[in-house]
């Protein structure tokens, strides 16, 4: 009875909703085949479809031993702010199950990797490839935030690509940060852990607004040119979260203006037309930041064209920081 109600409140629109108000389950649907994912309160499962075997699906599993009348549970948040998106570089999202005490939310499978993992397994890497994929980030931002949807958690791990292929596509996944600003507001009150892709607003503790997202992007896009972050703590063993988490906070506040200027980024390769873009976006000052569809409209973002450098060097501290982080 339980997973009925949910499938009314979450109204995702599938084709097998008839077969599943006639009380289809998840798992006679689905079998399970390995484990692709973990996160604080849930694993991702690779599943596929038991009446079409070659078709397979990502299911976010979590532990759901009763559900809110309000669809207040995290997954159907996730579920519903899914729902709103469709977009190709935005996962789609097929639906969401329960099946007591689990939720299933049931996404198309990306088979590529998260973005650094992608880019490692790549034999040659180039300016140019970096450009391409914030540009389908960026993409998939202007469009969320259309919708008055911020995502929060912005970071490599949850960009995933399409397939292992070369011409495989940028897609943004884990909304489970995601909110829906309301009316003409374009900030949101409730707060966000920070995290090293954070902006500095968020570590002085003020609202998330839409540039908080971009400031993410343009960290992203730091890493993709010179294969780190340009702020970091070292993990303690031991130490409780909340203590690291205030390490970093001291860390971003102290930090000066970025610098792409060092004899590392000489040395990397990247242009003066990259830096320039990055140094637009990496902004203290949220009110000053390049906005998204500035950063859209940008020549570096919006002009085609195969100017750019190997990145020999980038490529490597990438390999190490996947091979590291394994
Ligand atoms: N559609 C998908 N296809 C392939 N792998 C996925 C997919 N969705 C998630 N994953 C994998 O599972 C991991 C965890 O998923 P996700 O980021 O959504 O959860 P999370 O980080 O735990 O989020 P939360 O903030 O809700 O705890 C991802 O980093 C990714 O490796
Ligand atoms: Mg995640």
């Amino acid at each position: 009875m339980e997973h009925r109600s949910l499938f009314k409140r979450a109204s995702i629109s599938l084709t097998r909703t008839a077969t599943q108000s006639r009380g289809t389950q998840f798992h006679d649907m689905f079998e399970p085949c390995d484990t692709i994912g973990r996160g604080r309160t849930n694993i991702v499962v690779r599943y596929r479809y038991l009446k079409c075997p070659f078709e397979e699906v990502a299911a976010k599993v979590c532990y759901c031993p009763k559900l809110s009348d309000e669809g207040t549970n995290q997954p159907e948040v996730e579920a519903n702010i899914l729902k709103k998106l469709s977009h190709q570089n935005i996962v789609r999202c097929q639906g969401i199950y329960y099946e007591n005490p689990h939720c299933y939310l049931v996404m198309d499978l990306l088979a590529g990797g998260n973005i650094i993992e992608y880019i490692s397994a790549k034999h040659r890497y180039k300016e140019q490839d970096a450009r391409r994929y914030i540009g389908e980030i960026l993409s998939a931002v202007a469009y969320m935030h259309s919708k008055k949807i911020l995502h929060r958690a912005l970071d490599p791990e949850n960009i995933m690509m399409s397939t292992t292929q070369e011409d495989a596509i940028a897609k943004i996944i884990d909304f489970g940060c995601a909110v829906v600003t309301s009316g003409r507001r374009r900030t949101v009150a409730t707060k966000v852990n920070p995290g090293l892709y954070s902006a500095p607003e968020i570590f002085e503790r003020k609202e998330y607004v839409r540039a908080s997202d971009v400031w993410s992007c343009g960290l992203i896009l730091y890493e993709l040119l010179i294969g780190s972050v340009p702020v970091t703590v070292d993990k303690v063993e031991g130490e409780k979260e909340e203590d690291q988490e205030s390490r970093l906070r001291q860390a971003m506040l102290n930090a000066g203006p970025v610098d792409l200027w060092s004899t590392e980024w000489q040395e990397s390769g990247v242009t003066y037309q990259a830096k320039r873009f990055l140094r637009t976006i990496l902004v203290r000052d949220p009110e000053s930041r390049l906005t998204v569809t500035g950063a859209l409209q940008s020549q570096h973002i919006s002009r085609r064209g195969a100017y750019g450098t190997f990145l020999h060097e980038t490529h490597l501290k990438l390999k190490r920081s996947d091979e590291a982080s394994r």
